[in-house]
């Protein structure tokens, strides 16, 4: 059986994460999706959540199973039988890193890593950026699946921030 995983932070997953999800399963058996438990560093969502989204969001796929990890990746793709990892790459300036950190799980333990093109109606979105859009009532509906956008709603109610439209000075 052919398997691979699409590990991250998905705090909360997006539409451009979801695009790679989708077309990953397609390409394996069965794609594992892994959440980085990170005790070090809080989300806006706790591990769980982002669970519970990601879940609901993938339920049309049969075959993606969706996990938590913590530890290294590769020690966790030993422990499910997975081969490779699928990355989604979203501009130039993604490389270096994901390089990076495709070597090193090359090295480590022989695990192979696929950068998949993101969708360029996607390639500026990121679970940051959604986040900050959100917090400050921004529209991100194109941006993140309704169950995601709901959350996001009651978890960061709108601050609100300066009505007056912004004029460039001298105007
Ligand atoms: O969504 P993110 O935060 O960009 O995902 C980064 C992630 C989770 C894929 C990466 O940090 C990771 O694999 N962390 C697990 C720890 C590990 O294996 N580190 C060594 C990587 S070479």
């Amino acid at each position: 059986m052919k398997r691979a995983v699409c590990p991250g932070s998905f705090d909360p997953v997006t539409n451009g994460h979801l695009d790679i999800i989708s077309r990953a399963a397609r390409l394996y058996d069965e794609l594992y999706v892994a959440v980085l438990v990170n005790q070090s560093k809080a989300g806006l969502f706790t591990p769980d959540e982002r669970i519970e989204m990601l879940r609901e969001v993938t339920a049309e796929y049969p075959n993606v199973r969706v996990d938590t990890f913590r530890g290294l990746l590769v020690d966790y793709c030993r422990a499910h039988q997975i081969g490779v990892v699928v990355k989604g790459l979203r501009a130039v300036s993604d490389f270096d890193y994901e390089l990076q950190m495709a070597q090193m799980n090359y090295g480590l333990a022989g695990i192979e890593t696929l950068f998949m093109p993101t969708n360029p109606l996607y390639s500026f979105l990121s679970s940051s950026l959604v986040k900050d859009v959100a917090r400050w009532g921004g529209d991100v509906s194109d941006h993140v699946p309704k169950t995601v956008g709901r959350r996001l709603a009651e978890r960061l109610p709108p601050r609100g921030g300066d009505s007056a439209p912004w004029r460039p000075e001298g105007e």
